[in-house]
């Protein structure tokens, strides 16, 4: 049988300054992901959070006067109230200094360390901070005096202390095979050759404990040492499930994950440190991993530490949740790096949304309404016509499942594009207004254009679940699982009443 359970994650976020954009997109990522597969009749289970310990959460409770636990609940709280805000339809919500995760990062570093994949040393070298990462020779340059990481820009310090390491040169050639047998592990490819040519230029051992610095899961064996916030960080996606129980109905049904959708910045340490640590541990890796780019603010990425924050709440408040949800996921290429701007966003809500989506929705409907009394009539004779732009919902249904499979987020938007001008077009054609005197070609031309309407909104829920439930009050369809497979039926809609539904986007005034 068929697994259908499905295991979608976010990265955890730092909970060292409010939410921004960049998080945002992460979390709406994943959401279109979740709801697709819940619509396709998959069991769900996703899951995003905060990663709460290490020096930089320390530091910058420091920084606000506050103790680093009272810091990460105030900050915690600001990204829990931001799935609601951004309409997430997460399963759960971790937090790294919850004693269930506690418990799953010891259980795997006590693992480790019983398999002698764990030794004490010393480490010396480059550390970031800002990116919690340490850094080689190489990998650092010096601008202005001062040393920072190349890629991230972020300072780096010098750091000389004992440390634990974990044995990840010993796992360079399995992970080399593993990536060769599963070739879609890392996507998009273009990541996927960097990590590879980076493991390939040969691993070393990695320190995955700090003695300098207490905020953090003690290890176990030995209580002078924290864990490296990233070893106890990338467990939280085994927490979840109520690892270390591996009875547990979670962790059988949705381990290993499906997909982590992460940002490219982080992707060495999904893509390289994970699966070594888990294969290291017996434990299977997960099945894909999606590092997509940047919101860029300007030409960089937006950053606390570089002072450009875009606020999705201010957005959100100006323009409403899901223009921002619709924006980000059609005019941010996926895998790209892609900017956003208010000037693009209004064009887009404009265009794309109040023009070819809910003028459509208006149209049909207020004629429909005028016409024949808001009557959905089922004396109808399809024509080749009607039927072609049907069947371009039923001929490519397999493909638009496969694009999300792929993550290929662009060619399934812009699948739903195409559909949108070809109902517009459609109904301007058919010129329904004249065809009073025919009654049977009048039913089938608002039949048809009221069923193209209930195809593209199905596809449009993932993006904006919250106005493609009002749409579907049209017909009195409620979402429930299962319903990506009537876009194959074209006579799912019961003749009767169809409700009026109030504008659905507004468009924005521009005064040039
Ligand atoms: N805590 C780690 C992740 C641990 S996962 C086990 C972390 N946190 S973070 O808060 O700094 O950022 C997490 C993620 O937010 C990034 O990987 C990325 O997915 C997203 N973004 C943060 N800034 C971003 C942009 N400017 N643009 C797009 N996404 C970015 O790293």
């Amino acid at each position: 049988m068929q697994n259908k359970n499905y295991y979608i994650t976010t990265p955890i976020y730092y909970p060292s300054a409010k939410p921004h954009m960049g998080h945002a997109y992460s979390s709406i990522i994943a959401d279109f992901f979740a709801r697709f597969k819940r619509m396709q009749g998959y069991n769900v289970f996703y899951l995003t959070g905060t990663d709460e310990h290490g020096q930089k959460i320390e530091r910058a409770a420091k920084e606000n006067g506050k103790e680093p636990l009272a810091f990460c609940d105030e900050i915690s709280q600001t990204f829990k109230d931001l799935t609601q805000t951004l309409n997430l339809s997460n399963n759960d919500f971790i937090r790294t200094t919850e004693e269930r995760h506690k418990k799953s990062a010891k259980n795997i570093w006590n693992i480790l360390e019983k398999k002698g994949e764990i030794y004490l040393s010393k480490y010396s070298g480059w550390y970031s901070v800002s990116d919690e990462a340490f850094y080689t020779d190489d990998e650092i340059e010096e601008v202005n005096g001062l040393k920072q990481c190349k890629i991230s820009g972020s300072k780096v310090e010098w750091v000389e202390e004992e440390s634990y390491f974990f044995k990840l040169s010993k796992w360079e050639k399995t992970l080399i095979k593993f990536y060769e047998d599963n070739p879609h592990f890392i996507l998009p490819i273009s990541r996927k050759n960097e990590v590879v040519s980076f493991v390939k230029g040969g691993l070393k051992d990695l320190s995955v404990s700090r003695k300098s610095f207490k905020w953090g899961i003690p290890v176990p064996t030995n209580n002078q040492h924290v864990m490296y916030v990233w070893l106890d960080a990338l467990t939280n996606y085994l927490s979840a499930l109520n690892y270390p129980n591996e009875k547990d109905e979670l962790y059988k049904n949705f381990w290993p994950a499906d997909l982590h959708v992460i940002g490219k910045d982080i992707l060495r340490f999904h893509a390289v440190y994970w699966p070594a640590f888990l294969l290291a541990a017996d434990i299977k890796p997960p099945k894909r991993v999606y590092g997509h780019g940047w919101i860029l603010s300007g030409d960089q990425k937006m950053s606390k530490s570089k002072g450009n924050i875009l606020d999705p709440i201010e957005i959100i408040n100006t323009y409403g949740l899901d223009p921002l949800r619709y924006y980000l996921i059609k005019e941010v290429s996926f895998g790209n790096d892609g900017n956003i701007s208010e000037e693009k966003l209004e064009n887009c809500i404009n265009s794309d949304l109040a023009n070819n989506y809910g003028n459509l929705c208006q149209r049909v409907t207020s004629f429909c309404e005028k016409n024949m009394n808001s009557e959905i009539s089922k004396d109808v004779n399809f024509v080749d016509e009607d039927l072609n732009l049907f069947s371009n919902y039923t001929d490519n249904f397999t493909k638009i499942v496969e694009y999300v499979d792929k993550q290929d987020i662009n060619s399934y938007i812009n699948f739903i594009v195409d559909q949108l001008f070809a109902a517009n077009k459609y109904f301007n054609d058919q010129e329904p207004w004249k065809k009073k005197g025919d009654k049977k070609r009048l039913n089938t031309i608002v039949y048809t254009s009221l069923e193209l309407i209930r195809k593209v909104t199905i596809l449009l829920y993932p993006i904006i679940p919250n106005t493609a439930q009002k749409t579907m009050k049209i017909f009195n369809i409620e979402f429930e699982k299962n319903n990506l497979e009537t876009i194959k039926n074209n006579t799912f809609i019961n003749s009767g009443k169809i409700n009026k539904i109030p504008i659905l986007f507004k468009k924005i005034e521009k005064n040039d």
